[in-house]
């Protein structure tokens, strides 16, 4: 089958698509993560945010591959969600379009890419989809201490770090205000390592 009759190539418009609404939306948590000071959040999704610029870079330059050089103008439908919520809902909301995108829409586009003979694309959709299940977990663990208001408390003793001068401290609890920098405790660091299913 050539690309240009594939559903792969609609496929790979639409997960161009996806991504470039995935930068918004996290520049949209981002903004409120920083306006009600949570310096450290904004600057782990700001790491996720730059991490879609890449595979967003990656699927158009396969897409300029399989076309070669020709130029292409696909028409495709996708849903566009719009909410207005609170950070943790936004948080928990963005994890939940991560956590569908790694078991149906990325999943669904590797088959059909893997049926259609273009193992490359499938390879390339399937590590993506391994990066949106991480991101879905560390979301869905952000949005947990938020709910769960521990973000900065801990049933045991456990080392805080400040991002902005490095200070760290072994304790129950976060300070209010760095004791080196006096920045406040929004620039405290999480452990956003990836969770066990
Ligand atoms: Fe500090």
């Amino acid at each position: 089958m050539g690309f240009k009759e594939s559903s792969t190539k609609e496929n790979l418009v639409r997960a161009f698509a996806e991504i470039c609404q995935d930068n918004a939306r996290l520049g949209f948590i981002i903004k409120k993560a920083k306006n009600e000071n949570f310096a450290f959040i904004a600057l782990e999704l700001e790491q996720m945010q730059k991490n879609k610029m890449a595979h967003a870079t990656i699927i158009y330059e396969l897409m300029l591959e399989y076309l070669e050089k020709t130029n292409d103008n696909v028409c495709i439908e996708s849903g566009y969600p719009f909410e207005s919520q609170s950070l943790s809902a936004s948080i928990r909301d963005y994890g939940e379009l991560e956590q569908y995108k790694a078991k149906n829409t990325f999943k669904h586009f590797e088959k059909i890419a893997r049926d259609e003979g273009f193992n490359k694309v499938a390879d390339i959709f399937k590590a993506i989809t391994f990066v949106n299940d991480n991101n879905a977990k560390k979301l869905f663990y952000l949005a947990d201490r938020f709910d769960n208001k521990t973000l900065y408390k801990s049933k045991e003793r456990v080392l805080w770090e400040c991002s902005n001068c490095g200070y760290a401290d072994e304790s129950k609890a976060a300070w209010d205000n760095c004791p080196l920098c006096n920045y406040p405790k929004g620039y405290v660091k999480f452990n956003l390592q990836m969770k066990k299913d």
